[in-house]
C-alpha cells in the first residue's frame, strides 16, 4: 500500500507512543513508525500490555497498529525510509559535568542526530519534539547539516503539551500545536507540511506558527509558568496553616477572577512528573548562561518553594505525630505523581517516603498503578518498607495514612472500617485535599489537610 506521507518518530515512551497513535488514528493516509533502541518497549508497544498507563490510549493503539502504525527497533531501515522525523528522546537533566543538577543531558539527541545522518540518503524534515534548551536547533542543524552528502535537513521544533493522565484528550483536542522554523523558503516549506498533518484534526486557528527559537523556549516557559501557579499557593498553603484561612477557599476566590483563571491553583504535597523541575532547571541555567542572575533566581525560587513544601509535609507528620515516627506503620496512599498515569518520576511521594524511612518509620506504599515504578524508585534508598496495592491492607496495624495521589479510589474508600483496623490515636494526612475531613474527624481521625485547619481530638498537637 502506499502512504501519502511517511512518519518516523524516534524514542517510544510517555510522548513519542501516544502523540504518533493519535497522528495515526487521525490520519490512515500517512504510515507512522515509531521506534525505540529498548526492544523491551517496543515489545510492549506491539502487545496487548502497553508499557505506559494511559486512559484510552489502548484503543487508539489498537485502532492503527498493524494498519498504519508501526513499532519497531530497526531504527536505521525506519530513518531511510521516512521523510518527516519526530525525535522524542529523553533530555533529563544533566548529571555530571559542567551544569550537571541543572542543564538538559543532550547526548540522546546528539547520537540520534548523527544517527540520521549516518543513515540518509535523501533530504528530510526533522521535528524537536523533545523538550530542549532554547538554541538547540541550531545545534541540531549543524550536525546534520555537515554531512558530506549533500543532504539537506531542516530542522523544526514542535514542543509538546500533552499531560499525563489526559494525554490522548489532550492530543485529540490541543489547546494549541506549536510548529517553529527558520524563517526562511526552506523553513516554511517544512513547517507546512508539519501543519498539514496536525490539520487533519486541528482546527487551523489553533495551529500556531513562529521562529524556531521562540517554539523552543515557549515549551520551557509554558511548564515553568504551569508550575509557579503550584508554587505560588502552596506557599500560601503554609500561611493558611497558621491563620487558620484555608486555601482551597482562597484558590476558588482568586481563580474565579477571569485575569488569574482556575486552573492549576490545587494546592498539594508538590509538583512532581517528569518535566516541571527538570525543564526549570534547565531555564534557569540557560539565564545564568547570559548572566541573566535576577531572572535565573526568580525561577529556581519556583523549585526551591516545591522542594519546601515537600519537606514541610513530613515535618507537619512528625510534629503531630509527637516528634517520632521510628517504628510507627505509615502507609502512602497513592505513590504516582498524579493521578490516572503509572509515572513516578519526581513524584513527591520519593521524597515523603525517604524522609520517612531516614526516621525510621515503617513506610508502606500503596498504588493501583505505580508499584512497580515504586520498588525500582525506593529500592536503594528505604529499608524498611512494604509495597501492598490493597489500601485496606496497607492500613491495616497503621498509625497514619499520609495521601500522595489523588486518585479517585481513596475518595471512595469505607474509612470506618479502615479506622476499625488502624493504631490510635490514628493520623490522616490529605497531601492533595481530596478526602472527606469533617467526616473522618468524626469517626475518630486526627486529620491534617494541606493548607486548611486540622481536625484534631487530642489538645497537645
Ligand atoms: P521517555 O523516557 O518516556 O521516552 C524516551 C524514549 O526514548 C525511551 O523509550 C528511550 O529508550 C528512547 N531513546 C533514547 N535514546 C534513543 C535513541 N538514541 N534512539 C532511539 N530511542 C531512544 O520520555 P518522555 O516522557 O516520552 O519524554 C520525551 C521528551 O518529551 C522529553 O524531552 C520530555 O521533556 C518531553 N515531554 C514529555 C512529556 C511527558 O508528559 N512525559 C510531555 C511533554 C514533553
Ligand atoms: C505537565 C504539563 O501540564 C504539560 O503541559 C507538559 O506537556 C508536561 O508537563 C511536560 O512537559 O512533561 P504533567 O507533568 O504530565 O504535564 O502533569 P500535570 O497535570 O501538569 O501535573 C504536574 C504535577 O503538578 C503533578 O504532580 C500534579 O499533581 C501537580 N499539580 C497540578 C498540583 O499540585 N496542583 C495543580 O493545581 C496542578
Amino acid at each position: 500500500m502506499s502512504f501519502a506521507k511517511k512518519i518516523l518518530c524516534i524514542g517510544a515512551g510517555y510522548v513519542g507512543g501516544p502523540t504518533m497513535a493519535v497522528i495515526a488514528a487521525k490520519c490512515p493516509q500517512y504510515k507512522v513508525t515509531v521506534v525505540d533502541v529498548n526492544p523491551a518497549r517496543i515489545a510492549a508497544w506491539n502487545s496487548d500490555a502497553l508499557p505506559i498507563y494511559e486512559p484510552g490510549l489502548f484503543d487508539v493503539v489498537k485502532q492503527a497498529r498493524g494498519r498504519n502504525l508501526f513499532f519497531s527497533t530497526d531504527i536505521d531501515a525506519a530513518i531511510d525510509e521516512a521523510e518527516i522525523i519526530f525525535v522524542s528522546v529523553n533530555t533529563p537533566t544533566k548529571s555530571f559535568g559542567e551544569g550537571a543538577g541543572k542543564a538538559a543531558d543532550l547526548q540522546y539527541w546528539e547520537r540520534t542526530a548523527r544517527n540520521i545522518v549516518k543513515v540518509s540518503k535523501g533530504d528530510k524534515i526533522i521535528i524537536e519534539k523533545s523538550t530542549l534548551p532554547v538554541r538547540t536547533a541550531e545545534a541540531m542543524s549543524s550536525i546534520l547539516n555537515a554531512n558530506e552528502k549533500g543532504i539537506h535537513f531542516e530542522v523544526l521544533s514542535n514542543p509538546e503539551f500533552l499531560a499525563e493522565g489526559t494525554a490522548i484528550a489532550d492530543l485529540n483536542n490541543p489547546d494549541r500545536v506549536l510548529i517553529g522554523s527558520q524563517l526562511t523558503p526552506e523553513g516554511i516549506k517544512a513547517r507546512e507540511q508539519v501543519v498539514e498533518i496536525y490539520a487533519n484534526w486541528v482546527p487551523r486557528e489553533r495551529i500556531v506558527t513562529s521562529n524556531v527559537w521562540s517554539a523552543e523556549l515557549s515549551k520551557l516557559v509554558a511548564n515553568a509558568f504551569l508550575a509557579q501557579r503550584i508554587s505560588s499557593i502552596n506557599s500560601i498553603s503554609e500561611l493558611c496553616e497558621k491563620t487558620e484561612a484555608d486555601v482551597t477557599e482562597v484558590s476558588r476566590t482568586i481563580g474565579m477572577d477571569s485575569r488569574i483563571g482556575s486552573r492549576f491553583l490545587v494546592s498539594s504535597v508538590g509538583f512532581g512528573g517528569s518535566c516541571f523541575k527538570k525543564d526549570i532547571l534547565n531555564l534557569v541555567y540557560i539565564c545564568r548562561s547570559y548572566g541573566l542572575t535576577e531572572v535565573a533566581d526568580y525561577w529556581e525560587s519556583v523549585v526551591e518553594m516545591n522542594e519546601h513544601q515537600k519537606r514541610r509535609f513530613v515535618k507537619n507528620m512528625l510534629k503531630a505525630m509527637f516528634n517520632t515516627v521510628a517504628g510507627k506503620r505509615i502507609a502512602l496512599f497513592g505513590f504516582a505523581f498524579k493521578a490516572d498515569t503509572g509515572d513516578t518520576r519526581e513524584s513527591p511521594a520519593i521524597d515523603v517516603a525517604v524522609q520517612l524511612g531516614k526516621e525510621q518509620a515503617k513506610v508502606v506504599i500503596s498504588d493501583p498503578k505505580a508499584l512497580d515504578n515504586a520498588r525500582i524508585d525506593l529500592a536503594d534508598c528505604v529499608d524498611n518498607v512494604e509495597f501492598v496495592k490493597d489500601p485496606y491492607e496497607a492500613a491495616k496495624g497503621a498509625h497514619a495514612i499520609a495521601v500522595m495521589t489523588e486518585w479517585n479510589i481513596y475518595k471512595e474508600l469505607d474509612y470506618g472500617k479502615i479506622y476499625a483496623g488502624m493504631e490510635r490515636p490514628a493520623f490522616i494526612f490529605d497531601g492533595r485535599n481530596v478526602l472527606n475531613h469533617k467526616a473522618l474527624f468524626e469517626m475518630g481521625f486526627n486529620v491534617f489537610p494541606l493548607g486548611q485547619p486540622a481536625l484534631k481530638h487530642l489538645k497537645t498537637v
